[in-house]
């Protein structure tokens, strides 16, 4: 006999601007998502996730200052998505009409959720997003957004072996929230990172303009070890900046905080 996990329902809130903008438009909405009740790693939804997505969604009408928005298409991987909490939000947020900083409107955006083979499930259970968001994407000025799911074992893709939804595109943003937790797997994501960065060169021509990758990677650190983070980055070239900061009050225990922060990587193909 299979018994089903048992599952509870997270709805979330999105949006603290205005109710209402000038326009009329509500600016809230929801999303809910399912996560496994229990011990699980890969189907739970974790904090930094929560934190960045409300953030994320805070910031929906400048999020261009956020993403490097520059064409009408936009396209973003997830790293260890989990539930897939971040990248569906995100997808909810772009589904809302986003303009590039030249404002063009951003006509299609492509979000591919990938984790280990034990998320799956989850992850493809929370997609379609509830509610579905139609009724963004039959606005006229809305962004068509489409959300995939694919596994991605860091172990694999640190050696530059990726599924074929990965190799397929080019990713103008990484996304990634509290998986930098686990030490022992620091290095086989950076090189994840390197290696989604060196197969953006793959799609340029010699002469080309250099090659330019960007990571939102979010984290609420727990340990000091963790930070071996920052010298295996330095290591592969990235830079590094905190975007946000965001306090977690706790009540009879030390405070945590939600730590965004945006790398970059650039390089010439030869
Ligand atoms: C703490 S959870 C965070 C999940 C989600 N990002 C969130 O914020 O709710 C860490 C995620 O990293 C994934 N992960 C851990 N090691 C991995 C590996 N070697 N390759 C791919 N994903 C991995 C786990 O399966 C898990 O989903």
């Amino acid at each position: 006999m299979v018994f089903a996990a048992p599952v509870s329902v997270r709805t979330l809130r999105l949006g603290l601007g205005p109710t209402v903008s000038e326009d009329g438009e509500d600016k809230k909405f929801d999303l809910q998502f399912e996560e496994d009740i229990g011990e699980s790693i890969a189907r739970h939804i974790w904090d930094a996730g929560v934190v960045t997505s409300a953030y994320l969604a805070d910031a929906s009408d400048t999020i261009h200052n956020i993403f490097p928005i520059e064409n009408d298409t936009f396209n973003i991987l997830e790293l260890g998505s989990g539930v897939g909490i971040l990248g569906i939000t995100i997808a909810g947020i772009l589904s809302r009409a986003t303009t590039t900083p030249q404002g063009q409107a951003l006509k299609n955006a492509r979000v591919l959720l990938t984790d280990l083979e034990e998320a799956e499930e989850r992850a493809r259970s929370n997609n379609p997003p509830r509610p579905k968001l139609h009724s963004t994407l039959n606005r006229v000025d809305g962004t068509n957004v489409a959300i995939e799911y694919e596994n991605l074992d860091w172990g694999e893709g640190c050696k530059g072996r990726f599924g074929p939804l990965t190799a397929a595109t080019t990713w103008d943003l990484v996304v990634l929230s509290d998986c930098t937790y686990n030490v022992d797997s620091l290095p086989a994501l950076v090189g994840t990172l390197s290696a989604l960065h060196a197969a953006k060169g793959h799609h340029c021509a010699a002469g080309d303009a250099p090659i330019k990758s960007s990571v939102l990677l979010a984290t609420k650190p727990r340990h000091s070890s963790e930070e071996a983070l920052f010298g295996l980055l330095k290591e592969h070239d990235w830079t590094y900046r905190v975007v946000k900061e965001i306090p977690l009050p706790k009540i009879g225990e030390e405070d945590e905080v939600v730590q965004i922060y945006l790398l970059e990587k650039s390089g010439r193909v030869t």
